[in-house]
């Protein structure tokens, strides 16, 4: 009734499956990727370097930090023939579902990191992870442009890993965007803060259908589509869009709020499976917005819905009881929005930036574990009853 269960990871027992990658306390709002803080990595880390943490358990040196980084530079490509796959999706396709498409069939184009073939993969893991770290950017870039009949641009090798991805987004022919150093480095925070979360929806997904053997590609193919749902990574466009209804009512948060409470409406960006306190993602995002906002000039109407929206449920005794706290989604699209990343891709920059997590888990799954997952169930239906000939149905 819990909805939680409980599966047999080849460690001999029946339970919740065992993982040394994050951490969470959903009680005291902790989040650590490998032991260390969030806010340790928010404040000092990037993005690849959190990557390369979540993956290989370590911090890297130097040396191993610069290598990593050129071998994600320099798999940004495409093979020639994705522009047909491109063509084969109308224009105005969900972005997320042409990312799981994409990222299967990249699998395609290397069959020799996706054979299925656990011990092959394993040994090919390095190149593939840092391909599809790289590649899901040129992915996600060339279905934006897609979508609106644009050119797609090449990704650019003298780029750092943020600046070539909104490179690949939003240059024109014959004018260069200009990436600004606070943009890059709030979408910098926006995927180092997504970049592995325990056993959520997804990466539990990429768990399971690694434990059957399917190589990494078909695994975080897999992840993309049980990320899609509003309940999960569709929230973040979910609380934009909550957010812009609000302010275009003319509402200031205050009915949004009642109509919640009588179950009328779900505060997105609201409550979580785990923390039953502040996000610490949250937290951290709400300072990222302000930063954001601040240098770019600009203000935001809904930041201060958020805001309001923020103070008036922390008092309220509905959502104190139900342990209801802004969660990942809360602020970050305020974020994404500030950076002039559309609504609608809102949900693939959290595939983009989930992607380390997930491979570090199909790692842990591919090295550690030779039993699939088989959630077991509480059976409710029909106790044994006998077939029924057409005829003498009523
Ligand atoms: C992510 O697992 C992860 O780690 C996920 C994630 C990650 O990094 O991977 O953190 C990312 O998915 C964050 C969550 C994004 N989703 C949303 O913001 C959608 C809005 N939130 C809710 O739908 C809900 O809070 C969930 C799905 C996140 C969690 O749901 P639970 O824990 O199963 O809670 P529930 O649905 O059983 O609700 C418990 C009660 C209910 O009221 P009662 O029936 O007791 O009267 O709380 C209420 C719910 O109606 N409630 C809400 C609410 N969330 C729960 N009421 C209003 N607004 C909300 N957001």
């Amino acid at each position: 009734e819990t909805g939680y269960i409980t599966f047999d990871e080849g460690y001999g027992n029946t339970g919740s499956c065992k993982s040394n990658i994050t951490f969470i306390d959903g009680e005291k709002g902790i989040l650590r990727y490998r032991g260390i803080p969030i806010e340790q990595l928010a404040e000092q880390s990037t993005f690849l370097c959190s990557a390369y943490l979540i993956i290989y358990g370590e911090l890297p040196t130097e040396t191993q930090l610069n290598a990593f980084r050129s071998k994600v530079a320099g798999a940004a490509r495409l093979h020639e023939n994705f522009r047909h796959h491109f063509e084969g999706f109308p224009s105005k396709a969900h972005p997320m579902a042409v990312l799981s498409s994409m990222l299967n069939s990249l699998g395609c184009y290397y069959p020799e990191m996706s054979s299925n073939n656990r011990e092959q993969d394993l040994e090919l893991f390095d190149d593939a992870a840092a391909l599809l770290i790289s590649k899901v950017r040129t992915i996600a870039a060339m279905t934006y442009r897609m979508s609106l009949g644009l050119p797609f641009n090449f990704p650019r090798k003298d780029m750092r890993y943020v600046e070539n991805f909104l490179h690949m987004m939003f240059t024109e022919p014959y004018d260069e965007y200009e990436v600004s150093q606070e943009v890059a480095d709030a979408l910098d925070l926006f995927l180092l803060l997504h970049a592995d979360h325990e056993q959520n929806c997804s990466t539990s997904t990429v768990r399971m259908v690694a434990s059957g053997g399917a190589n990494l590609f078909a695994s975080v193919s897999a992840g993309v589509g049980a990320l899609w749902g509003p309940l999960h990574g569709g929230a973040n466009s979910a609380v934009v869009r909550m957010l812009e209804e609000i302010h275009a009512s003319g509402d200031d948060g205050s009915r949004f709020i009642m109509a919640a409470k009588n179950g009328k409406a779900r505060l997105m960006g609201f409550g979580h499976r785990v923390y039953k306190n502040y996000d610490p993602r949250a937290k951290i995002f709400g300072e990222a917005a302000e930063r954001v906002l601040k240098a770019l000039g600009r203000e935001d109407p809904l930041l201060d819905i958020a805001h309001h929206l923020e103070q008036a449920a922390l008092k309220d005794d509905y959502f104190i009881e139900r342990k209801l706290y802004p969660n990942v989604d809360f602020y970050s699209g305020i974020v994404l929005k500030a950076i002039g990343i559309p609504v609608e891709m809102f949900t693939v920059m959290f595939a983009i930036g989930r992607m380390p997590g997930w491979i570090a888990n199909w790692k842990e799954i591919a090295e550690t574990s030779n039993k699939i997952h088989r959630p077991r169930q509480i059976y409710t239906g029909y106790t044994k009853r006998d077939y029924v000939p057409m005829a003498d149905r009523g």
